[in-house]
């Protein structure tokens, strides 16, 4: 199966996005992410953009609203071209099948759909406090994945840490795309159920999603390669 780093671009217009990826040239183009600040300022071209490009893309817009809303939404989104887009499991069995059956294109194609579990900056103590959910997050995150497998997702945005957990009860074929990544002797930022690149891959996460450590550092590019290093290559722990 494969695996791969996606970079989260986590930036507040095309243009810097663009030029941020400017500095991947000559290189294999990464996989990107586009989330809610980039999808919202710049309009659904820049997936077509970077598409163009050569970036496989995850849209990572997260719905989560009565099941016809989601599936007619599916359905404008899946003909912008993206590989991969998601949804917040916590809207229930009927969003998550109406997703699937308005994301169909013609021919058979289809970009994959992932459901979102409980959010990496979710604590224990939050989804109890907040959330009222007073069971272990690992129970409740393998419990979403479940439906989600059962509504016919092809896999869960979930932590790392819970990827083992995640294929052992809904098989090694349901993938796991997991942020809440870090270099080692990196602070955390909001992100609460973190670890390193190599842990990710040792966990068997399937996509590690980074966004700070790479788009932020002194040197993206070198950021990538070495989470891509890490993730990718056996025994360098
Ligand atoms: O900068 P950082 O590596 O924390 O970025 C993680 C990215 O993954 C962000 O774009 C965030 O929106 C996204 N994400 C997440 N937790 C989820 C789903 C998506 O952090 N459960």
């Amino acid at each position: 199966m494969a695996k791969d780093v996606i970079i989260a671009c986590d930036f507040p217009s095309g243009e810097e996005t663009l030029a941020f990826l400017d500095k991947f040239q000559g290189r294999a183009r990464p996989y990107v992410k586009i989330g809610m600040e980039l999808f919202y300022a710049q309009g659904p071209d820049i997936v077509k953009r970077l598409k163009d490009r050569g970036h496989p893309v995850f849209l990572d817009l997260k719905l989560h609203d009565i099941p016809n809303t989601v599936g007619r939404a599916m359905e404008v989104l899946s003909r912008l071209g993206a590989d991969m887009i998601n949804l917040h499991a916590a809207g229930g069995s009927a969003m998550m099948e109406a997703a699937m059956e308005g994301l169909s294109r013609g021919g058979g194609q289809r970009p994959l759909l992932i459901a979102v579990t409980q959010l990496t900056s979710t604590s224990q103590e939050r989804l109890e406090q907040e959330l009222l959910i007073p069971r272990p997050m690992e129970e409740v995150v393998t419990s979403y994945a479940r439906t989600a497998k059962a509504a016919g997702l092809d896999g869960v945005v979930c932590s790392p840490l819970e990827a083992g957990t995640i294929h052992a009860a809904c098989g090694e074929g349901f993938l796991t795309v997991t942020p809440g990544v870090r270099f080692a002797g990196a602070a955390g930022d909001d992100q609460q159920r973190v670890t390193t690149p190599a842990g990710a891959r040792s966990l068997g996460s399937d996509y590690i999603v980074v966004g700070r450590p790479i788009t932020q550092a002194p040197d993206p590019l070198a950021a990538y390669e070495k989470c891509l290093k890490d993730f990718l290559t056996d025994n360098n722990e």
